[in-house]
């Protein structure tokens, strides 16, 4: 069941029961895990469902299929909410979902994104969109490397796996998802190597976020669905990394003191032992809810 991996559907269905009719937007559509329980819990609400990634949306389509006339898909960045809403000519947005990052089933397909098998390196959620992490670790200075991984990655060996990935690159392209984990595993210091946490990890996602813009485009959606989210009507980010986490909270904060919106969370809702048991991705999740007034 996709939705089973839906982060937080329970909380999400809590603060989505009371929704008046109208259209909700889930800006990241996925698997349609989150849209499916949406729609079986609201009869009067109609779905635009918004991917980047066009197996996400032969996924999702198929996923709601019970619900036909009732959700469309368009495939698009969600920092043109502004245009889909527009060009769909919908109206109220009484809803609008983020959960960000990348799905469980993009982590299984061969296009880079895990580091636990030997894949060429590419980890565009978009794969029609020009930037790849191939290009990215082979091409990119070395400073621009280090500012990449140790601010999208946090990651405090930075300096020592951009220099190493420039040492490697002067002999051979870096081709593979195991190449780039290799020398990141060898820059780690040998006593640091073998701890839970597989050292290639936080270096991956630094990347990932680069080759997908993703910091940027959160910025620019937000600001836009606020504007577009209706009196009373609710958003709803789901994130998963602290700089995602800190562009919703200053956004939402910013809103609230220009007083249009109010703050439903006071602090972010993190899922639950039982949650985290059955998914583990779910670990790192913090949820964030605002009202529009
Ligand atoms: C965590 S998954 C969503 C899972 C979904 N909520 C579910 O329950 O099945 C995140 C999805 O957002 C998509 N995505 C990430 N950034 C995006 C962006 N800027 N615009 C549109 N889709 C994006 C990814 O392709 C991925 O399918």
């Amino acid at each position: 069941m996709v939705e089973h991996y839906s982060v937080l559907h329970r909380e999400v269905l809590e603060f989505t029961k009371d929704l008046k009719e109208g259209y909700f937007i889930d800006a990241t559509v996925g698997g349609g895990g989150h849209s499916y329980l949406i729609l079986k819990q609201n009869p009067k609400l109609k779905i635009i469902g918004v991917d980047k990634d066009d197996y996400a949306l032969e996924v999702a389509k198929e996923r709601l299929k019970d619900f036909e006339g009732r959700f469309s898909l368009v495939k698009s960045s969600f920092k043109d909410i502004d245009k889909i809403v527009k060009d769909l000519d919908v109206n109220p947005v009484v809803g609008i979902l983020f959960d960000f990052g990348v799905s469980h089933f993009q982590l299984k397909l061969p296009r880079g994104f895990s580091f636990q098998r030997e894949e060429p390196l590419d980890m565009r959620m978009d794969t029609s969109s020009e930037l790849t992490a191939y290009y990215v670790v082979n091409y990119y200075p070395e400073s621009r490397l280090f500012n990449i991984i140790s601010k999208y990655g946090e990651e405090k060996f930075a300096k020592r796996i951009a220099k190493n990935i420039v040492e490697y690159r002067k002999k051979k392209k870096i081709e593979t998802t195991k190449e780039l984990a290799d020398i990141v595993y060898r820059s780690y210091p040998p006593n640091l190597r073998h701890s839970r946490i597989h050292p290639a990890t936080k270096t991956f996602q630094a990347i990932r976020i680069e080759v997908n813009n993703e910091l940027l485009e959160i910025e620019e959606a937000l600001e836009k669905a606020i504007h577009i989210v209706s009196k009373g009507g609710i958003i709803i980010t789901i994130s998963f990394h602290s700089l995602e986490d800190r562009i919703v909270k200053n956004t939402f904060k910013k809103y609230k003191e220009l007083k249009f919106l109010d703050i439903l969370t006071k602090k972010p809702i993190t899922p639950k032992e039982d949650e985290i048991r059955e998914n583990p991705a779910s670990r790192s999740a913090k949820m964030r809810v605002a009202r529009r007034l």
